[in-house]
């Protein structure tokens, strides 16, 4: 059984689709802090299997114990975190206890069940801050975290560290994502952002959808070639795949150190001008926007060297950006009722 924590969610939710794609059996842990017991439906629709599922919030440490006990746990796919940057600064400790609890208490499982468990965790390139280099390769150094959430991912990492050391044959993986965007081709599942999104792709499709009269570009004087940020945008899908692919690189004794490290991107930039253009091509339709001030915290430009997933997990992006934007177009369309 692979527990999926957090797969109730964005990420989480398409990953759990393409483990029971390729016969896994899934349990999902979520706190429905940030999703709803709908997708469970979609992922049902997407998959054709409806997952196991249980609410818990994974500070409850006796509830954390309870699910080993009652099932032969054999993978861990960790999603479940609070993600907002800006909340994050708000309220640093219930950040720090709910992603690092969370975590610590999954981990004491694996130790109190002396099976050495495989293990991944989701990162994020949030851990790179601005890169000296671009592209961006694992062995770019990590800067001090520019957020409490940031920090969160680069001290879960150091715990991973620390435990592979200390656990007999327990072996895990960190996946750092760059920007994940899209939905399933199915369209029964998506990014269910709740409340004001934070993020581009989503902000580009509920104002197209007509919830905000325009999009804030937030700075066109940056150093770049159109003086907007640059991003690698990765197709959701993509990313999920390479989930299992990590998963079963440890299941199969592949992995060569007991903690490996791998950037998740397609190794391209794009704009946020080019994000809009890719909208505009694939919807068809003219995105009301404009230029504003810059937005705290965001670096100039973050883009995977994509070498080290490609030769040694063997995997790479298969999506495009228009593929992406596509997605979550259709995915818009069909929350918001709209032909
Ligand atoms: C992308 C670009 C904005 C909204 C975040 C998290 C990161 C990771 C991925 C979890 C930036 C611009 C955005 C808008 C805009 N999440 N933008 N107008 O900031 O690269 O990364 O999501 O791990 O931790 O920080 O993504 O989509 O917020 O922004 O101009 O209304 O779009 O300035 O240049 P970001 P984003």
């Amino acid at each position: 059984m692979i527990l999926v924590t957090g797969g109730l969610g964005f990420i989480g939710s398409h990953t759990v689709v393409a483990l029971q794609e390729k016969g896994h059996e899934v349990l999902i842990i979520d706190d429905l802090s940030n999703s709803t017991l709908e997708v469970l439906e979609g992922i049902e629709a997407a998959s054709g299997t409806r997952p196991k599922f249980q609410e818990l919030n994974l500070q409850n440490s006796l509830g954390v114990a309870e699910v080993f006990k009652s099932h032969n746990i054999t993978g861990i796919i960790h999603f479940a975190a609070a993600k907002a940057v800006g909340e994050s600064v708000e309220k640093p400790i219930a950040y720090y206890q709910n992603n690092l609890g969370s975590l610590l208490n999954l981990l004491a499982e694996i130790e109190n069940s002396n099976k050495p468990i495989p293990f991944i965790f989701s990162s994020s390139c949030t851990v790179y801050g601005e890169a000296t280099e671009l592209p961006i390769s694992e062995s770019s150094p990590v800067k001090p975290a520019m957020s409490p959430y940031g920090n969160t991912k680069q001290v879960g990492e150091e715990i991973l560290v620390d435990t592979v050391k200390a656990v007999k044959n327990f072996r895990a993986i960190s996946l750092r994502y760059f920007n994940p965007i899209g939905a399933h081709p199915s369209n029964a599942i998506g990014e269910l952002p709740l409340g004001k999104p934070q993020n581009l792709v989503p902000f580009i499709t509920q104002t197209a959808a007509g919830l905000y009269p325009k999009l804030t570009v937030f700075g066109n004087d940056y150093p770049t070639p159109d003086g907007t940020n640059v991003r690698d945008y990765i197709h959701v899908v993509d990313l999920a795949e390479a989930h299992v692919v990590a998963l079963e690189r440890i299941l199969g004794r592949k992995s060569t150190d007991a903690y490996e490290v791998f950037n998740l991107g397609t190794g391209k930039g794009s704009s946020v001008l080019e994000v809009i253009e890719s909208f505009e091509r694939v919807s068809g339709q003219k995105l009301t926007y404009e230029i504003g001030k810059r937005r705290a915290g965001d670096v100039i430009a973050a883009y995977a060297d994509t070498t080290k997933a490609h030769e040694v997990l063997g995997w790479k992006t298969k999506r495009s950006l228009d593929e992406a934007v596509a997605s979550a177009w259709a995915w818009e369309k069909k929350i918001r009722d709209l032909q």
